[in-house]
């Protein structure tokens, strides 16, 4: 569950290059496993997030829109890579780029999933923190139904001003 009562701040803990954030999930998201690394920079312990929706460390500034577009390709069994701001227990926050997998079962099903987060490039960071702070303002302008349209659209508008696919977007960046 999204931890409500957390007051963001603006303490940045920057992933170190070479450090990997690793988690696995079922297939509604809940946590199945964390490593050493997600510990220590989400500030919870195992017991916290073990058994949690994966949203316990939602960041607020992140777009709805990012997340419908990376469970949509999940759930179509296909891999999906993007820029994520997260959320400390203590209200600090730490940027990744996400690469999330399905994994499967012997008969093909989708088992779980399985996220591997890197220490993204900074430029890249100051780019889609501007994206997204676009895409968030035109979700919050619009009613819930519409948000993801909204977010979409400025997705889309920013895409085609660098003639690029989501996908060559984010590899470029
Ligand atoms: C394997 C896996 C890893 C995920 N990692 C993150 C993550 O690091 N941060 C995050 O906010 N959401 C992550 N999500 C997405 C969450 O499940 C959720 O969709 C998102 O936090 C939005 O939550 P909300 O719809 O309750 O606002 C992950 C999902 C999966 C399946």
């Amino acid at each position: 569950m999204k931890n409500k009562n957390i007051v963001p701040n603006d303490q940045e803990k920057c992933l170190q290059a070479g450090r990997y954030i690793v988690s696995t999930t079922d297939p509604s998201g809940r946590i199945t496993s964390v490593n050493d690394v997600f510990i220590e920079y989400s500030g919870y312990v195992e017991e916290e997030l073990s058994g949690s929706q994966h949203n316990i460390v939602r960041h607020p500034d992140m777009p709805r829109t990012v997340f419908k577009l990376a469970w949509d390709a999940l759930q179509a069994g296909e891999d999906f890579y993007g820029y994520i701001k997260n959320l400390c227990k203590d209200g600090g926050y730490y940027w990744v780029f996400a690469h999330i997998r399905p994994q499967f079962d012997g008969n093909g099903e989708i088992s779980g999933y399985r996220s591997v987060r890197r220490a993204p490039k900074p430029s890249a960071v100051a780019a889609v923190e501007e994206l997204y702070a676009s895409m968030r303002r035109a979700e919050q302008a619009s009613t819930p139904d519409k948000a993801i349209a909204a977010g979409l659209d400025v997705l889309r508008g920013f895409l085609a001003s660098r003639g690029q696919s989501y996908e060559q977007m984010v590899v470029s960046l």
